[in-house]
């Protein structure tokens, strides 16, 4: 698959390396906080595995499943909710966990949405920002990796369902996409 893919953007090495990084400014910001980590499934789920992991402060894990109308590689900010948290989350500390952040538009009504339960807190983490792309700009204390106007697959992040499996994160090549 790597040869079909041509470009590494980001081994998985570099990738294990910033979710510790990532998962240590976690465990020092939420000493006794208790927060909710809720992963966007499903281009989240293996960020989200390993960044759990690896923070030290006890937090729980929810899932949430949206689905953005528009092409498999375009969002066009449209978004229904195919699967809802299971938990409550009024009064508690909610850090969203992201794979990608593009144009933006997933993550605005995410934040609006979860900040209408009335949390004490939400704040964003995502594995990589696109900003070249971006349409919305949220606040997010947590990222991973900018990467290139390019599409992007691998470690959860998919083209039509392919390439979530991979260990690394690659650039499609142009002519793959529809
Ligand atoms: P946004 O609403 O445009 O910010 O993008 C929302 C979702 O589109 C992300 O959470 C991803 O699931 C998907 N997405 C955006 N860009 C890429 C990419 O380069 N590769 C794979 N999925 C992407």
């Amino acid at each position: 698959m790597k040869n079909e893919l041509e470009e590494v953007l980001l081994t998985e090495e570099q990738i294990r390396t910033r979710v510790s990084e990532i998962a240590a400014r976690i465990t020092a910001d939420y000493e006794g906080k208790d927060p909710v980590l809720v992963c966007v499934l499903k281009g989240a789920v293996f960020f989200m595995a390993d960044l759990v992991r690896e923070i030290r402060v006890p937090c729980e894990m929810d899932f949430m499943a949206v689905s953005s109308y528009g092409s498999s590689s375009d969002s066009s900010g449209v978004v229904r909710i195919l699967k809802d948290l299971d938990a409550q989350v009024e009064g508690r500390h909610v850090i969203i966990v992201e794979d990608i952040i593009d144009t933006g538009l997933t993550l605005s009504y995410l934040m609006k949405n979860l900040k209408a339960r009335n949390p004490a807190d939400v704040q964003v983490c995502a594995l990589l920002t696109k900003p070249a792309r971006r349409k919305v700009d949220n606040p997010c204390r947590y990222v991973g990796f900018e990467v290139p106007n390019k599409f992007v697959v691998g470690y959860g992040l998919d083209y039509e369902e392919r390439y979530r499996n991979l260990r690394f994160i690659a650039a499609l090549p142009e002519e793959m996409l529809e």
